[in-house]
């Protein structure tokens, strides 16, 4: 058995938007109106929390699990500049005391890829002179739900909103290639974190503050020179610039030469957490066929979920937890494993990518580094961002209609896992090897 040690923190995250319905305040919901979701499908209900969150959080207690992250939707709470909807504070105040009864400890996201339409519409995160809103929002949330909770993520994912919003137009604003504007966002995300940073621990000394950054995994097809540079490009890029604006208040080239150095952010955050799912592989984009795609690819032959070798799904990848927690170890603060999973609709392939991901996370706390908990995402099905409903990432299924859970075979898996805190060398075996065969070759 590889045991965890003791206390180690077992849950689930999920966000606002992807579970409560209704919140019809934020950008998200304006994209979805603009017809930008390529599923057609809509979001609301969404999990039906606003209503009744008690049903997941049951089956998170009778998962054993001891920690949830959750995210407040800023546009429900603030839907106008400066008018607050009490009622949406009093839902999560209501939601983090259901929480607290079924025995685990809440982190929440701030801002997980939404925000008011307002702020939208005045630039968001593009236009520095509204960075005090953010931190005008963290200060209202933390004096309202302090008692309630002490661990609070500023942003989940800046290097996906940045990058997926101004540089590939699949996130709102949908701008592409705006190299400079996807600096100055990260940038100024990171600008806002460290407001947010002074703002939270002013009001509540025994604050933990942190942020959780995506981790893709980035592989050069060959030993070319082209290809590892590329390679060595993407990384900088996207996995490393929180990492660097926490060490140095700037990111690698290209983004760092575009955007002001940030000086005041360095060495602010108390943990950080790492989301990990995929890896893609690099091949240089001056061969025809990897044009498109900015020479990213994923070979067919790889464990992959539902979309296959889609972008930006890809290739499912346990092993991108270990270079994820070495680099983000430098920044000597506790690490938590915020999200892990896999859209896998009929379950092939999640049991494998869960007891892997832990083999390897065991290994790393074994090996000294500060590993605190594991968090899946998620617990049920629920709205995929651009991909609403087609993807399942839930260890309970979800039917949207009638809404209907059902657990698919992760669930008892994760629940044993949780129960003896540790991996059992039966499970090690049984789930040693990929499913075969190992993928589907196209998302239809
Ligand atoms: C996001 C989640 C999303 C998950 C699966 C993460 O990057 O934080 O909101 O549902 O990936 O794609």
């Amino acid at each position: 058995m590889l045991k965890f040690p003791a206390g180690f923190l077992w849950g689930v995250s999920t966000s606002a938007h992807q579970f409560e319905g209704g919140n019809f305040h934020n950008q998200w919901h304006e994209w979805e109106r603009r017809g930008r979701i390529r599923s057609g499908h809509t979001c609301a209900p969404a999990c039906d929390w606003w209503n009744n969150a008690a049903h997941d959080l049951d089956l998170c207690r009778e998962l054993g699990l001891n920690a949830i992250r959750i995210a407040l939707d800023w546009g429900r709470l603030e839907p106008t500049q400066g008018k607050w909807n009490d009622e949406a504070f009093e839902y999560y105040r209501r939601l983090l005391q259901l929480i607290h009864d079924r025995g685990m400890r809440p982190f929440i996201t701030l801002h997980h890829f939404t925000h008011p339409v307002w702020f939208e519409n005045e630039g968001a995160f593009l236009n520095g002179s509204l960075l005090s809103s953010f931190s005008a929002y963290a200060e209202r949330a933390v004096e309202q739900l302090r008692d309630l909770c002490c661990d609070w993520l500023t942003f989940n994912e800046p290097n996906v909103y940045a990058i997926f919003g101004y540089m590939f137009g699949e996130f709102p604003p949908g701008r592409h290639n705006q190299v400079r504007d996807t600096a100055v966002v990260l940038s100024n995300l990171h600008r806002a974190h460290a407001l947010a940073y002074d703002r939270i621990h002013e009001l509540q000394n025994h604050a933990m503050v942190g942020l959780t950054t995506n981790w893709t995994e980035f592989q050069p097809a060959t030993t070319s020179a082209a290809d590892r540079f590329l390679t060595y490009i993407y990384d900088g890029m996207f996995n490393r610039s929180s990492l660097q604006f926490f060490r140095n208040g700037s990111p690698d080239f290209p983004f760092g030469a575009l955007a002001p150095n940030v000086a005041e952010v360095i060495d602010k955050i108390d943990f950080i957490g790492v989301n990990v799912y995929n890896r893609l592989h690099v091949k240089s984009p001056f061969e025809q066929t990897f044009r498109r795609t900015g020479g990213l690819f994923v070979p067919t032959t790889c464990p992959q979920g539902d979309p296959g070798v889609e972008l930006p799904y890809g290739e499912s990848y346990p092993a991108a937890v270990c270079n994820a927690v070495r680099e983000y170890g430098k920044l000597r603060v506790p690490i938590y494993v915020m999200e892990n999973g896999v859209p896998d609709e009929s379950d092939r392939i999640r049991p494998w990518l869960i007891v892997n991901t832990l083999k390897h996370l065991h290994e790393l706390i074994s090996n000294g580094f500060d590993v605190r908990g594991y968090l899946h995402w998620s617990i049920v099905d629920n709205f995929e961002w651009n991909e609403g409903w087609t993807l399942r990432f839930g260890l309970y299924s979800l039917d949207c209609y009638t809404q209907e859970r059902s657990p698919r075979f992760s669930a008892s898996l994760y629940r044993e896992i949780v129960r003896a805190n540790g991996i059992s060398a039966e499970q090690l075996s049984r789930f040693s090897e990929p499913p075969s065969p190992a993928a589907p070759t196209s998302a239809e």
